[in-house]
Formats: C-alpha cells, structure tokens, sequence
C-alpha cells in the first residue's frame, strides 16, 4: 500500500473531519472517499494513528446514518448538520452561516493562536481554545446548536488532535504538527512526527479529556435527551 500524501482530486470527497481526511490523503481509507464502512474507518484509523476503536466506533457508526447505503459512507456527507457534524467548530465554519465543510483559516485561528509562547499545545489550552470558538458563536450564529451532545463530541475531537499529533500519555502536542494535520490534513513525517506507540483508547483519552473540560468553562445553550450509544 502507497501511504505517501496526495492532495485530493476535484473528484475525490472529503468530509469536515481533518482525521478521517487525513486517513483518506495518505491512502489508508479510499483516496476518492467514497464507500467507506465501519471496519474500513477502525482499520485506518488504527494503522494510520493507532487509535484503537473503541474511542471512534459510536463515531463510524453513527456516520452510516448519513446517507442510504446500509454499510458504508461518502466523506462529504459526514456534513450533515447535528448528526456528527455541530458547531463552534475549530476549523470549519457553523451551518447556519455557510460553509460546515471546508477549512476555514479564519475559524482556525483561535486555536493557531492559543497556548502563546510555547511551541505545544495541551489539554488547558484545548479547553480555552473549546470555550472561545464557542464564545464566537455564541455571538455570531442566532442558530447555534450547544448541549451536552455537542460538547461531548467537541471534547473527544480536542482530545483527538492533542493524541494523534502529541502525546497521548501527557496531551501535549507539537503546535507545528496540529497546524499541518488541521490546513493540509497531511501526517507531518518529513518535519518529525510519527505515530504514536501507544494505542489511543477512551482510556487515554479520559484524563486528557477531563482537563479539556476544567478549562473550557462550558454551559449549555440548549438541552438535549441522554444519548443511548450501544447495549
Ligand atoms: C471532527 C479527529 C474519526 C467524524 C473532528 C475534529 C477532529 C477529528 C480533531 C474536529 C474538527 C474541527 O473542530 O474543526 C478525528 C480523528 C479520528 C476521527 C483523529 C480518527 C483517527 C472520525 C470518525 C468519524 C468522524 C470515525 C465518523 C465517521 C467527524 C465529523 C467531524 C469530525 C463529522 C465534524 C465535526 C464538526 O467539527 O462539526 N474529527 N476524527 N471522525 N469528525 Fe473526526
Ligand atoms: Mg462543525
């Protein structure tokens, strides 16, 4: 298997995940991001990043729900508003104001900018960098959707990034490695990153993600029911 990075074609889909569009730009899923299934995303996500799948299936399966295909997907529907996909994101502009797709470098740079005069990222910072995305929006989109739903899935995305591109035994991450894997979806190998040789489970993810929500001071906007999420 070629794993070498190849931007995207016209003709090849993408969705607003920059891990999944990552996977997809060095071969590890379909480089055409079509007919993805479950198994295909917990196998990439595995050998690209040695995420294990028990911190992403709810995620994979869920995404099924966005199209008719009964066992696979396309990147580009993974966009669909509020069943993954939310606001205040850290890359992608909200819904209700355009564009929930694609890389905005504008959107991006409250996280480009946090953690001033260091050269990481960490836990402290990704809740700051959560609570301010979601102050923007808050001011910005009279449609914005924020309860517990979407904050959940926000915290396990920020402790995503810290994870895959740093360490995810402490969640300090190269600031140089999450710029390169957010605007160009690319594994930064040529300036020194590799993947981790710890598999990235909830269990790892857990502590790192508890800072995440100390530090993003977050409250609701609206409720929502508790989410069933397996037997
Ligand atoms: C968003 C990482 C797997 C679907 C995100 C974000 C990160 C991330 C960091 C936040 C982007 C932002 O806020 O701008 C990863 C990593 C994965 C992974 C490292 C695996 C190694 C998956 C899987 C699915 C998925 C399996 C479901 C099929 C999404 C969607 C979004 C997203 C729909 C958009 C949410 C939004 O910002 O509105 N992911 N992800 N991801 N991810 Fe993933
Ligand atoms: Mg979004």
């Amino acid at each position: 298997n070629n794993h070498e990075w190849i931007a995207p074609k016209a003709t090849d889909l993408r969705s607003p995940c920059p891990g999944l569009n990552t996977l997809a730009n060095h071969g590890y899923l379909p480089r055409n991001g079509r007919n993805i299934s479950v198994p295909m995303m917990l196998d990439a996500a595995l050998q690209g990043f040695n995420v294990g799948p028990d911190s992403i299936i709810q995620a994979a399966k869920f995404g099924l729900l966005s199209g008719d295909d009964p066992t696979t997907l396309n990147l580009d529907a993974l966009k669909l508003h509020s069943l993954i996909e939310h606001d205040a994101s850290l890359s992608r502009g909200d819904f209700a104001l355009g564009d929930n797709l694609h890389f905005n470098a504008t959107i991006f740079t409250t996280l480009a900018n946090a953690n001033p005069g260091v050269d990481y990222y960490n836990a402290t910072s990704a809740g700051q960098v959560q609570h301010d995305r979601l102050a923007i929006s808050l001011a910005t989109n009279p449609n914005i959707i924020n309860t517990p739903k979407e904050f959940l899935t926000r915290v396990r995305e920020s402790g995503l990034y810290l994870s895959v591109m740093g360490n995810p035994l402490t969640g300090v991450a190269p600031k140089k490695f999450v710029q390169i894997f957010f605007k160009e979806e690319r594994m930064p190998i040529a300036e020194g990153w590799k993947r981790s040789t710890t598999t990235i489970t909830a269990e790892t993810l857990n502590p790192i993600e508890d800072i995440v929500i100390d530090n993003s001071n977050w409250t609701f906007t609206q409720r929502c029911e508790d989410l069933v999420l397996g037997p």
